[in-house]
């Protein structure tokens, strides 16, 4: 059997990463996996533990002993803790602040790429972050890099009833040491000010069909 496909999709926060990388995994089949959602189920676990999300030993602990599985439903990947779900409880702000303080933390990054890695085990995946393409796969051929103009990114965070500020988070999210935002070596760049969800999900999908062609002829 060939090795499954994985479609890396990074970019800044508010960039469309999420919904195009659902649309794109619907189309072509693949499973999807939020990385973000990863991370915050981490922060939220350690808010409700009470674990000093200022201090990076207690996080990396708070990781090592944690009985995490990951599951597959619905064509999405789930990291469950004590085999519950957490959803709408990880996107408040409080989750959202402590999650940028801890995805900086290189252990919590190590372990993260660990379980991301595992996600092969659903086949070909879709999968959005910041440093798939960099970090987690850097050895997939499908590649994308998705951003989107400031007040486009702002306006886009307040349609769904958000403040937040994207700059301190855009700073954090590419300052930090431990795997940075960046573009990958060989992905696409997308800026996707002014276009719509089906204008960039099409752009991906096509650049993913033609990537296939060539490496298929590649053989
Ligand atoms: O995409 P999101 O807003 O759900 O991400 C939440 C936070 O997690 C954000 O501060 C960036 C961080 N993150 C990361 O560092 N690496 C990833 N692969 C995914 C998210």
């Amino acid at each position: 059997m060939s090795h499954p496909i994985v479609i890396a999709i990074d970019g800044t926060s508010a960039s469309g990463k999420s919904t195009n990388a659902r649309k794109v995994a619907k189309a072509l089949g693949y499973a999807y996996v939020d990385t973000g959602a990863m991370y915050r189920t981490l922060a939220w676990h350690c808010l409700q533990k009470k674990v000093d999300i200022d201090d990076p030993k207690a996080v990396s602990a708070t990781c090592r002993k944690w009985k995490t599985a990951l599951e597959c439903t619905d064509g999405k990947v789930h990291l469950l803790v004590d085999g519950y779900f957490p959803d709408k409880e990880i996107r408040t702000e409080e989750v959202t602040s402590a999650t940028s303080h801890i995805a900086a933390y290189p252990r919590v990054r190590e372990w993260m790429k660990n379980k991301q890695r595992e996600c092969i085990q659903f086949g070909n995946l879709v999968m959005e972050g910041r440093d798939i393409g960099t970090n987690v796969f850097p050895e997939t051929d499908f590649k994308f890099y998705l951003d989107a103009c400031i007040h486009e990114r702002s306006k886009r965070r307040a349609a769904e009833g958000l403040q937040e500020n994207l700059a301190v988070r855009d700073q954090r999210d590419s300052q930090r040491a431990s795997a940075p935002l960046m573009v990958a070596l060989g992905a696409m760049v997308i800026n996707n000010s002014g276009q719509t969800i089906e204008e960039t999900s099409n752009i991906i999908i096509e650049e993913v069909q033609k990537r296939r062609k060539h490496q298929e002829a590649r053989g």
